[in-house]
């Protein structure tokens, strides 16, 4: 997303693939010990043997490792509900630059002796430590699932209907994600995949995850019956059958590879006030106009994260002149981040200052001198480089 993990010059890659093996798992607690090479989707097929469910879940599930999930402090589909592996991840073991066996590898729940520690490693994309195993809490797995795919007439009315059903739905809501009806062109025309509801501009999936089926349905009945006879609404379906629910989610979960088909990709990852997310993808949409083959919005709007994605038929250097700093700056003015979930890596690195102030970045720094003095560890990458 943002070439953190992408040689540059002179580095050398380093695979934790072969660190397959999960540790322990506590089935009272939920806790899940395992090395970091584990891949997402293995590990959610372990718990869910177990009757768990790992806190996390993103599109790259298939590939991505818990190592890289930590160390870049992925978001996904479950943030909404089970929140950030800031409050997730309980331990790590992490190598650091001189050769050091940092063990932070606990599995409590509640342990304020000292700075903690494993904080420093998630999100810091490799550049302070190599993360060699995790702990983590994971959820019960939810006795029912409900997924609803529904289309909406405008932007205002996905937001109002992500209101309606914070009200109606509460605590068995688990997921609230939004695409527009480019983004479906595309799964459409590219992955040859079908819109199961009527053309509408924009589209949103919610999924309820709880514990009594019967009483899942009667909430979401109720909020299906409010947000169609309102008008926020105008089409929508259920399902409840795991092939239906992963074929209604492969729409949302498979639009970034119908990006890459539609050409070259310009990324942006943004966090915004709820009521200006949608602003930005108008007046990018806009103000690149016939330069631009497909400009979309799509992302977790009940977190606030926009994904903001341009496509060309090839890189321009002057569409990229015309998105940047345009784009960090609007985000700035609007008080938000120029990165939400996919950190900084190579590509973003210098625009760090539009989210951070520059004592913050300093202080960056100063810790990654501490901790890494001879730049060994991802060089190159997150903190800008020390002309800009
Ligand atoms: P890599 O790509 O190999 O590495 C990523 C970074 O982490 C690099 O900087 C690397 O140096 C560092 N790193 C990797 N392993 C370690 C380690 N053991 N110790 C220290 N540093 C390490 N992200 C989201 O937040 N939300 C999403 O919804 C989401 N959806 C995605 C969907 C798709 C289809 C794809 C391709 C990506 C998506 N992403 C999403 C990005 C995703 O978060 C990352 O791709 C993933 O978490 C990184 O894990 P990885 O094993 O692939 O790491
Ligand atoms: C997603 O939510 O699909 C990802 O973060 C990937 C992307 O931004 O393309
Ligand atoms: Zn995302």
């Amino acid at each position: 997303m943002v070439g953190g993990s992408v040689p540059v010059f002179d580095e050398i890659i380093l695979s934790t693939a072969l660190m397959n093996q999960v540790i322990s798992f506590d089935t009272m607690a939920g806790i899940l010990v395992c090395q970091a090479g584990c891949i997402l989707e293995q590990l959610n097929q372990y718990v869910e043997e177990r009757d768990f469910i790992m806190p996390l879940d993103l599109g790259a599930k298939g590939s991505c490792h818990i190592g890289g999930n930590v160390a870049t402090n992925a978001g996904g589909l479950r943030f909404l509900r089970y929140g950030s592996l800031h409050g997730t991840v309980l331990g790590l073991e992490v190598v650091l630059a001189d050769g050091l066996v940092l063990d932070c590898l606990t599995s409590l729940r509640k342990d304020n002796t000292g700075y903690d520690l494993k904080q420093l490693f998630i999100g810091s994309e490799g550049t302070l430590g190599v993360i060699t195993a995790v702990s983590i809490l994971c959820p019960r797995k939810p006795k029912a699932v409900n997924l609803a795919f529904l289309g909406c007439p405008g932007f205002a009315e996905v937001l109002k209907t992500f209101s309606t059903c914070k009200g109606m739905l509460g605590e068995i809501l688990s997921a609230y994600e939004f695409m527009d009806n480019k983004c479906m062109q595309l799964v459409e025309n590219h992955l040859r995949l079908s819109n199961p509801v009527k053309e509408n501009p924009f589209y949103v999936l919610i999924e309820t995850s709880g514990s009594n089926a019967g009483h899942d349905e009667e909430k979401l009945t109720n909020f299906l019956e409010q947000v169609m006879s309102s008008g926020l609404v105008t089409d929508g379906t259920v399902a409840t059958d795991n092939t239906k629910i992963k074929m209604l989610w492969a729409l949302r979960e498979r639009i970034t590879e119908a990006l890459s088909r539609d050409g070259y990709v310009y990324k942006y990852d943004i966090s915004l006030p709820m009521e200006k997310l949608y602003d930005i993808v108008l007046d990018i949409r806009s103000r690149l106009g016939q330069s631009a083959k497909s400009v979309v919005g799509y992302g977790h709007l009940g977190d606030g994260n926009l994904h903001l994605n341009v496509t060309a038929n090839s890189y321009s250097s002057s569409l990229l002149k015309a998105i940047e700093p345009y784009v960090y700056e609007w985000t700035a003015r609007h008080h938000g981040s120029i990165s939400a979930e996919h950190g900084l890596g190579f590509k973003k690195k210098d625009f760090i200052g539009y989210s951070k102030t520059q004592e913050a970045i300093l202080l960056m720094q100063q810790i990654k001198g501490t901790l890494d003095p001879k730049g060994i560890l991802n060089p190159y990458k997150t903190l800008p480089s020390s002309s800009s």
